[in-house]
């Protein structure tokens, strides 16, 4: 029965040569977006987690923004390759920007103060769940994408992605899935021993 999802899970890779074309629909993309959001589980079922789908000119609006903030600081060849990398993800058809809505942690927090500590925490494990979801299903729509977080770094640039798309100011960024038709297959990927990561104990 689980097949058909472990190979699923098999084919998600990080493809980092993607084009500006989508050959998946908005409303398609839109569609697994929900899909994954609604039954992606969330601790003690707050539902806290948040996707935004930007395409076209606002993905290219938003790399933009993004490259102002991360190229500060930076020089030489780090700033040369940090600069190809962030245009090359605002040349993609889009990408899913995720949230964590810390109104809701917060609420959660308040209610159930024995768990204060552990509810930010849990927000961070429940997005990563969304994130494989989605970035597994776009894999599977045939589409290449990445998971990047020079979005989460900055309070300064949270907030200009939050005034410049209309969010409200309490999700939280944690991640940016852009994504595209791909323009080349995912680079080879190692593997450590998986007999030194998985452990069955009988006794
Ligand atoms: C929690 C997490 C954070 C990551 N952050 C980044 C990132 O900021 N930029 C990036 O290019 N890749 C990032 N990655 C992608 C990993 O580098 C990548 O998944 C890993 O090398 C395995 O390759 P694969 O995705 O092709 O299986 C992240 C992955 C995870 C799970």
């Amino acid at each position: 029965m689980s097949a058909a999802y472990l190979a699923a899970i098999a084919v998600r890779r990080s493809n980092y040569a993607i084009t500006r074309k989508s050959s998946v629909p908005d409303a398609k993309l839109e569609a697994i977006l929900k899909a994954c959001v609604l039954h992606c589980p969330t601790s003690f079922n707050t539902q806290s987690s948040r996707a935004v789908l930007v395409v076209g000119d606002a993905n290219t609006k938003l790399w933009n923004i993004i490259s102002e903030s991360a190229l500060k600081g930076l020089e030489g060849d780090h700033k040369t390759s940090t600069q190809a990398k962030l245009t090359a993800f605002g040349g993609g058809y889009g990408s899913v920007m995720f949230f964590e809505d810390q109104a809701v942690i917060d609420a959660i927090a308040a209610k159930i103060p024995a768990y204060t500590k552990q509810f930010p925490v849990w927000s961070q494990n429940a997005t990563g769940m969304l994130q494989h979801a989605v970035w597994t299903s776009f894999t599977l729509e045939g589409l290449g994408a990445t998971l990047q977080h020079n979005g989460a770094y900055s309070d300064e640039l949270v907030s200009d992605i939050q005034k410049t798309f209309s969010l409200p100011s309490t999700w939280t960024s944690t991640a940016i899935m852009p994504f595209g038709d791909p323009a080349a297959p995912p680079a080879e990927k190692s593997f450590s021993p998986i007999e030194d990561r998985v452990k069955v104990v009988k006794a």
